[in-house]
């Protein structure tokens, strides 16, 4: 099972969303993959930390080296779980970003390598439980790949009025992609981000997007710094904070994608 978290604007969540449902799911027991798609590389530093440059040199690194073997001699390719890191958690893994993945977006995108990371995942799909993707914020070579290998989409939304406005067009593309390239593709549905219920504004942007036909996941996330900190301390929050109010949310928010996944 192969979700991605995207949102082509920036700051929404898609980072936190994504290692912590995953972290979830590791602690529940599948053996989950975390692919780290964005060359900013949050997650990668969010799991793992610092990367020692020497001991992993930038293109030998997860994503970077699976999308450069695709390039030239088919003899020297290796097994795509070869790329994949543990992590601190028990069933935890990490496909890493690498700072080299600009300067191969142009090579990789001229050469119509756009099936290959769906190539890659379908082969790890038997060795992980869950997939988890998560993406940059621009919808580039990287976030088309994830979409295209992908079985269901999230779309974090941060209640903002111009998330909202980027929210129109990134439902367009997805369904241009869902079009041309992956129509199984399901949109399991929008997450609210960062929601606060004592303000009126969050509120009644949710309501009008319901209004409008969006599907909205029932589960919200509220701001919280223990957000920050889990992210500053390089621990998901199920291990940080297992008993937070936002630490819940997310079980909750996990444990209503699985029931969706009848
Ligand atoms: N529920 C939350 N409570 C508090 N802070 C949050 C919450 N969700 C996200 N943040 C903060 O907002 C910022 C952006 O979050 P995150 O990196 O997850 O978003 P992103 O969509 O992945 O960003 P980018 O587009 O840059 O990749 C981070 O500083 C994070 O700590
Ligand atoms: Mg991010």
């Amino acid at each position: 099972m192969k979700r991605v978290v995207f949102n082509q604007k920036g700051g929404v969540g898609k980072t936190s969303i994504t290692c912590n449902l995953a972290a979830i799911s590791a602690a529940r027991g599948y053996r989950t993959l975390v692919v780290d798609l964005d060359v900013q590389g949050n997650t990668t530093h969010y799991l793992v930390g610092e990367i020692d440059a020497e001991a992993f040199p930038a293109e030998a690194q997860g994503v970077a080296a699976l999308f450069k073997q695709t390039v030239g001699s088919r003899k020297m390719r290796q097994n795509p779980d070869s790329f994949v890191w543990e992590t601190p958690w028990e069933n935890l893994f990490l496909l890493p970003s690498s700072p080299v993945l600009n300067q191969l977006e142009k090579e990789l995108e001229s050469r119509y390598k756009i099936y290959k990371l769906r190539d890659a995942l379908n082969k790890l799909d038997s060795e992980y439980d869950r997939i988890y993707i998560d993406t940059p914020p621009n919808f580039n070579f990287y976030s088309k790949s994830a979409l295209i290998a992908a079985d269901t989409v999230l779309v974090p939304f941060d209640c903002d009025s111009f998330a909202r406005q980027s929210l129109y067009s990134l439902m367009d593309n997805i369904a241009e992609l869902q079009e041309d390239h992956n129509p199984e593709l399901e949109v399991e549905g929008i997450v609210i981000n960062q929601f606060n219920s004592q303000a009126r504004l969050p509120g009644e942007l949710v309501t009008e997007l319901e209004e409008e036909g969006y599907l909205i996941c029932g589960t919200y996330l509220s701001t919280s710094v223990k957000m920050k900190e889990s992210h500053r301390d390089h621990r998901p929050l199920i291990d940080l904070a297992p008993g937070h109010k936002l630490t819940g949310q997310f079980v909750d928010l996990y444990e209503e994608l699985e029931a969706g996944r009848g």
